[in-house]
């Protein structure tokens, strides 16, 4: 593995401009489970039961119990691990420009990147359904399900529901940097939800490298990425930031 590590090492060193697409499986060494494959949520829960848009404006208080209660419990005692503290070192490097990421839990800021994309939103923030108050989760008072706001309106995360658009502005950066980068790094993603699977798409497409972080194969393996690294984020993301580190010292 640590082959293909200096490989992907000194791809990124080459690039003028790489970017990373995170997803779920960045953060399982961070005790979040991931949402398919095994100890998968929509293993347990049906997505659509509980996690579209529609279900939630039909039964809010369902959602809040089966779905986001148990978001708050595991996402606040959740801390960044090496892959997040990785890529927060490559951008500090100067090596990596952006983060996008699908995730919620808000561990690539606390790890210390400063450029990342909540292309799904963020769990770190509620806002009333009725007059749009945003307010803090961690502030959020749970004694009662669904939580309200003072106006009596039902508060939500302020993520991306199935069936809802991805907030346009990051959409549209998000493309721009896929097309305008020369090293698209995927780690921890099963890239089968869209829009998101179609960043490293249009990454390959405009010419750059797509470098794929994951303990297993995924549709983009073999057919968009060019290589695979097999193995867990952690370990092969703090592992690629030694090695960018050691080839900016030698150069
Ligand atoms: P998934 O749960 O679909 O995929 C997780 C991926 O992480 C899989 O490819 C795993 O093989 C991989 N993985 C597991 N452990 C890993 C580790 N230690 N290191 C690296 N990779 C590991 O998660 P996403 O692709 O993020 O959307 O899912 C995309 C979207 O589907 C989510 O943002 C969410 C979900 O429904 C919404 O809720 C809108």
């Amino acid at each position: 593995m640590q082959d293909l590590i200096d490989r992907a090492a000194h791809d990124i060193a080459a690039a003028r401009r790489a970017v990373a697409l995170t997803g779920a499986g960045i953060s399982t060494e961070s005790g979040i489970p991931p949402f398919r494959g095994p100890g998968g949520l929509w293993e347990k829960i049906d997505p659509m039961e509980v996690a579209h848009i529609d279900a939630f404006r039909r039964d809010p208080e369902k959602v809040w119990n089966l779905l986001i209660r148990g978001m708050h419990e595991v996402l606040v005692k959740s801390r960044p691990n090496m892959a997040h503290r990785g890529l927060a070192a490559l951008e500090d490097m100067g090596r990596l420009q952006t983060v996008i990421t699908q995730n919620v839990d808000g561990l690539h800021q606390q790890a210390g990147s400063r450029d990342v994309i909540e292309f799904h939103g963020s769990f770190a923030w509620q806002r009333c359904t009725v007059c749009e108050r945003r307010c803090r989760t961690a502030e959020l008072d749970l004694a009662v399900i669904p939580p309200r706001c003072e106006c009596g309106g039902i508060f939500r995360p302020d993520c991306v529901f199935f069936g809802e658009m991805i907030p346009p502005a990051h959409l549209a950066r998000s493309q721009q940097l896929a097309a305008g980068c020369q090293v698209m790094l995927v780690v921890g993603t099963s890239a089968t939800v869209q829009p998101a699977a179609m960043l490293p798409l249009l990454a390959r497409d405009a010419g750059a490298r797509v470098i794929e972080i994951n303990p297993e194969p995924t549709p983009l393996t073999g057919t968009v990425s060019d290589y695979l690294i097999p193995g867990p984020a952690a370990r092969v993301v703090d592992a690629l930031a030694a090695a960018v580190s050691a080839l900016q010292e030698t150069a």
